[in-house]
């Protein structure tokens, strides 16, 4: 690492707008790097900075404790002067002034910008979307909330069979409710993963007694004063007294978009971070950037890239040398099995399946222009590692190698140039 400080004394602050995963490990991250200047960290919900994956999964279940986890105590932000403002947003940001507009009408200046703004749920626009008992989940309030709706006997109907309606059908069904998952594809985590993965996973619940609607086209939901039945475009309707939309999320990238930062669903960075504005960095959930693996437009939705974002604007705003980027990882536990997945899989991608689903436990490669382009290992974490390993090397695979869950992957691997 270059030893050059930069000389903060008498500069404006840093001011870092979002305080998910992404923003609290850019202002962490500045400080490790001994960044001395103002860190100014805004964050529009009122709590301390705190963990998503659990709202979808421990904190729904009966007796687990309403607190989720934080992602650094209170003392961390006073330990390392980063001065965090609760409930304070960012209307407007002024890039030729070097000022953002506050959501409390003042003007504020910067060094350097991050915008670390995440995403939100897409919201349902059918009649009756916004009767009482229809919820999206994405924050700890919407997490309780659900909460407290999932009591034994409810009716749950969950829109979309993706991470979240997924994680949650695990949830209410451990909790005694009858739940039916509305999806309009053919099949489950149709964005993240292949037939066989899906069709494990759609067994796996329907032992515990979820019901699957594919094909589903939600057109209302209907109920006098709150929500009592989803409609679909076929005519049917499933009775409901909660119903969770859970049909992906949209870039929080408006107030970048406004400033004239070139967007495209996600606001565009290079691999620094940058943006399309001198300044003005962008991190995390919101951005869309060019894979350094296979060249790939993506927009990556996971804490590994949170974080490997993260450092890269502390590092660069450091001027210092940033981390390793990991190869891109995802999870996700649904009734006890948990799938991980190294690499993105892109649809085109061949699929190698290695052991067999009905055993419980196995791993599907994907394998793109001969090379190993992403993993996903069900109830076991054998291929895991050797996968990351493998696909950052872009290593050549044979696939009937590949296919034989008795030769480990890296015995799978092509020698020859
Ligand atoms: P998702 O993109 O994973 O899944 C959305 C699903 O909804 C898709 O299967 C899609 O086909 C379906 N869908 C979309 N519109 C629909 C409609 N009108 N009717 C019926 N189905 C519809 O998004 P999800 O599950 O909402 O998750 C939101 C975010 O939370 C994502 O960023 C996800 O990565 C993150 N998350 C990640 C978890 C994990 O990694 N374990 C757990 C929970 C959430």
């Amino acid at each position: 690492m270059p030893s050059q400080q930069p000389t903060e004394n008498g500069l404006k602050p840093i001011v870092i707008v979002g305080a998910g995963h992404s923003g609290v490990a850019v202002a962490a991250g500045l400080r490790t790097r001994g960044w001395g200047g103002d860190i100014l960290l805004l964050e529009g919900e009122k709590e301390t900075p705190y963990e998503r994956p659990p709202l979808s999964k421990e904190l729904l279940k009966a007796g687990a404790p309403d607190e989720s986890t934080v992602l650094r105590k209170v003392r961390f932000y006073e330990d390392k002067r980063i001065d965090r403002r609760a409930g304070l947003t960012v209307d407007a940001i002024d890039p030729a002034g070097r000022t953002v507009l506050l959501s409390d009408g003042s003007r504020q200046g910067y060094h350097r910008l991050v915008i670390a703004t995440g995403s939100r749920a897409r919201s349902l626009t059918v009649p009756g979307a916004d009767l009482p008992g229809v919820q999206a989940l994405r924050t700890r309030d919407d997490a309780l909330e659900l909460k407290r709706a999932l009591v034994p006997g409810a009716r749950v109907a969950i829109i979309g069979a993706g991470y979240i309606g997924l994680e949650v059908a695990a949830a209410a069904s451990a909790k005694g409710c009858e739940v039916t998952v509305l999806e309009y594809q053919d099949r489950v985590m149709s964005r993240v993963t292949s037939e066989p993965v899906s069709r494990f996973f759609e067994q796996l619940h329907e032992q515990n007694g979820v019901r699957f609607v594919f094909g589903a086209a939600v057109t209302a939901i209907d109920g006098a004063d709150r929500a009592e039945r989803v409609v679909t475009a076929n005519g049917t309707s499933y009775p409901a007294d909660v119903v969770l939309a859970g049909i992906g999320v949209v870039p929080n990238q408006e107030i970048a978009a406004d400033a004239g930062l070139e967007c495209q669903d996600g606001i565009l960075v290079d691999g620094d971070g940058r943006t399309s504005v001198p300044d003005i960095y962008a991190t995390g959930d919101v951005t869309r950037f060019t894979s350094s693996i296979d060249g790939a437009s993506q927009r990556l939705e996971c804490i590994q890239n949170a974080m490997a974002q993260a450092d890269r604007v502390a590092a660069d705003i450091t001027g210092q040398d940033a981390a390793d980027t990991e190869i891109p990882w995802f999870w996700t536990v649904q009734h006890g099995v948990r799938l991980q997945t190294a690499g993105v899989r892109h649809p085109a991608d061949e699929v190698i399946v290695r052991g067999a689903p009905a055993d419980g436990r196995f791993s599907v490669v994907y394998v793109r222009d001969g090379r190993l382009a992403a993993v996903d290992t069900i109830a076991g974490l054998t291929d895991f590692r050797p996968a990351k390993k493998l696909i950052a090397q872009k290593a050549r695979i044979d696939p009937l190698l590949a296919a034989d869950p008795g030769t480990p992957l890296t015995d799978a691997v092509f020698t020859a140039a």
